[in-house]
């Protein structure tokens, strides 16, 4: 497994447009101290701390991975929200929570690392009828047909258009209200952290320069794809 740790070690968010992305949430949910969100796929817990912090809503975090969620309940410690924002470690598939008892879930970057149907499926069961599901995720403007083995992670991933995205999500009970394309300034904001880490690996005694190579080469894969057919959306979204 690449060392995500040290990979995104310069950045909170780990996902293109990520801040854009809490920014429709805060717009569409308007969340005050009476209501609880998710946050599914939480990663450092940024957006949660975020969320908490301006609104003092109350904030599920929910993630798999320990070394991000010791920094998420850090952060949380750390800006004294520990009242308002926890995390759980959990499997994104089988969310430890009860059913319709969330006011509004989100899961930034995450559906479909995690799994598209079963994270959306557990996000609607989840949010009380009425309430917003926000998803953010990788989709594409063209469709290449099958990639090579050059493509890495993007030759096994399931193509799929803003409208088919779009489509599932109607699939999986929810109304689509909205979509937001994000501009390829997004990306940019979103590598630049990484390959300031490369960079520093590189000159680093001792240096490392076969994980600087890793992470240029990731970059330089992503914005081949970025030229060529990649997009990144949110999709604003409400359970009837
Ligand atoms: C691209 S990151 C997004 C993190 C965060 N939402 C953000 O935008 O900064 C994806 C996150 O999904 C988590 N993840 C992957 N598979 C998961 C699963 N089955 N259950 C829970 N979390 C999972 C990873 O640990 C990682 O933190």
């Amino acid at each position: 497994m690449p060392d995500f740790l040290r990979i995104y070690a310069k950045q909170d968010y780990l996902t293109p447009g990520a801040a854009h992305t809490v920014e429709l949430i805060a717009e569409t949910v308007d969340p005050d101290e009476n209501t609880v969100l998710l946050d599914l796929a939480a990663g450092k817990g940024e957006a949660a701390a975020t969320l908490a912090g301006r609104f003092a809503c109350r904030v599920i975090a929910v993630d798999g991975y320990d070394p991000f969620i010791h920094i998420a309940a850090a952060k949380f410690w750390f800006y004294n929200l520990r009242d308002l924002a926890s995390v759980l470690r959990a499997d994104g598939r089988q969310i430890p929570v009860r059913s319709d008892s969330i006011d509004a879930s989100y899961c930034i970057g995450g559906p479909s690392i995690v799994g598209l149907e079963p994270a959306l499926g557990e996000l609607v069961r989840v949010t009380k009828p009425g309430g917003h599901v926000i998803v953010s995720d990788v989709v594409w403007r063209e469709k290449p047909g099958p990639l090579g083995p050059e493509w890495d992670w993007m030759a096994k991933a399931q193509q799929i258009s803003a409208d088919e995205y779009a489509a599932t999500l109607t699939a999986a009970g929810l109304t689509v209200e909205r979509t937001h394309i994000h501009p390829r300034s997004d990306w940019e904001d979103y590598q630049a952290p990484m390959l300031e880490v490369a960079r520093e690996a590189k000159t680093a005694q001792p240096a490392d320069p076969f994980f600087a190579e890793d992470v240029e080469s990731q970059v330089d894969l992503e914005r081949r794809a970025l030229d060529q057919f990649l997009d990144y959306a949110t999709f604003i979204t409400r359970k009837p």
